[in-house]
Order: C-alpha cells, then sequence, then structure tokens
C-alpha cells in the first residue's frame, strides 16, 4: 500500500519523506491557494519544489476544464518534471484526455470521483490512479468506503491496471480500512499518517521502561 501526502505544504512534505514512508504527493486547487500560490510561475515553482523533495509521484492538476486546454496545461505540467502525475477532472473532456495522455506514456490520475461508473469510465481511458473521495461522501451521508471497496472489486474482477488511490481521507480509521479493503494508495494530511504512531499502551509502556532503567542504575 502506497502513501501519499494531500497538501502543498513543502513542510509537511518533507517531515512526511523523512519518516520513510512516503510514495508521492497530491495537490489541489485549493491546496495550493491555502499555501498562497497563485501565477503560473509561481505554481510551476511550487510543483517543482515539491518533486526535489520527493522520489516520484506529485499530482499536478489542470484547470482547464476543456479537452484542448487540459492537453496544452497537462503537457506543460508534466514538463516541470518526470515525477509529475496530470491530474484531471471527471469529467467528459476529462475521459478524452486521459485517453490522450495515455497515449503519450503521461501518467494521469483522474479526481472528483464519486461513483463506480466513473471508476470505470476513468479504468477504461487508461487512468494511471482514480481518485474516489471518502470523506466528502460521508459528509453527505453516503458511505465512501463501501464505495472503495466497490471499485477495488470491480478493478480485480476486470484486471483493470488504473490503481485505487483513495482520498479525502479525514482520519486513521479511513486509512486503516482502506488497507483491509486493498486500496492501491491512500492520500492524507500529514496528522493522519502521525496519527498512526498513536497509542497510549505505547506511551506509559516507554515512560515505564524508561523509569525502571533509571531505578535499576540508581538514578
Ligand atoms: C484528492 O486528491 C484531494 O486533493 C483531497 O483528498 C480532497 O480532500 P478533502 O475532501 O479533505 O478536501
Amino acid at each position: 500500500m502506497k502513501f501519499f501526502i494531500d497538501t502543498a505544504n513543502l513542510d509537511e512534505i518533507r517531515e512526511a519523506y523523512d519518516l520513510g514512508v512516503l510514495d508521492g504527493v497530491t495537490t489541489n486547487p485549493s491546496l495550493m491557494a491555502k499555501e498562497g500560490i497563485s501565477g503560473d510561475a509561481n505554481v510551476r515553482a511550487h510543483y517543482k519544489a515539491i518533486c526535489d523533495i520527493v522520489d516520484d509521484k506529485v499530482s499536478a492538476e489542470v484547470i482547464s476544464t476543456d479537452f484542448e486546454g487540459m492537453i496544452k496545461e497537462g503537457k506543460e505540467l508534466a514538463k516541470i518534471d518526470d515525477k509529475i502525475v496530470v491530474k484531471i477532472p471527471m469529467i467528459k473532456d476529462g475521459v478524452k484526455a486521459i485517453k490522450y495522455f495515455n497515449s503519450e506514456g503521461i501518467r494521469t490520475n483522474c479526481t472528483l470521483v464519486f461513483s463506480a461508473g466513473q471508476a470505470i469510465l476513468a479504468a477504461k481511458a487508461g487512468a494511471s490512479y482514480l481518485s474516489p473521495f471518502i470523506g466528502r461522501l460521508d459528509d453527505i451521508s453516503y458511505d465512501g468506503l463501501e464505495l472503495i471497496e466497490q471499485i477495488v472489486h470491480i478493478y480485480h474482477t476486470y484486471g483493470f491496471a488504473t490503481e485505487v488511490l483513495a482520498a479525502s481521507v479525514r482520519h486513521s480509521m479511513h486509512l486503516i480500512k482502506c488497507a483491509e479493503i486493498g486500496a492501491d494508495v491512500v492520500t492524507c494530511p500529514l496528522k493522519v499518517i502521525t496519527g498512526l504512531l498513536k497509542h497510549p499502551l505505547t506511551d506509559s509502556g516507554l515512560a515505564t521502561f524508561l523509569a525502571d532503567h533509571a531505578k535499576a542504575a540508581g538514578k
């Protein structure tokens, strides 16, 4: 199972990378805006800075919503670094763009996926990654994890090469359940990754070990 961090914050990306468990990064226009990044040159420079931190797989999202615009923008993004994966929204022209990029050997991440039907279309078009949004479905009283399970089942049944990249992961239980279901990748904020570390018995156990060691040493 791969871990991607879902942020455009360079410090958080460095922290996750230094932990030694990071396989990639996903960003979106909202996450870029949150870091105050705007204007073509700054956006490109920021993607390059992210690529310089991690080993591979940096999702950079197109803003265009028409086929020609997505192709032009996606090609420009792909030129920034070999580590770039072009992120394309699940819309009609997006499906065509995914097909095009697949034929050009440019990796894509199909985003804003909320149904199994959309997942089938993206896989047929040859998306490298598919991003179904768990948290945003949970927010409107649909079961986001159930969708991940359904897509994993369909992809396995037909042997689709598209990797299921569980997105909009809000807490550690989302991540653990995705691992049980067999999602290929999970993308989440840093706090979800570091949240996996936490257990009160680890903390109290370590405190006891250190206290016993100090007592035996006569400290
Ligand atoms: C996926 O690639 C998106 O950037 C992200 O996971 C959306 O998460 P949110 O619903 O918490 O904004």
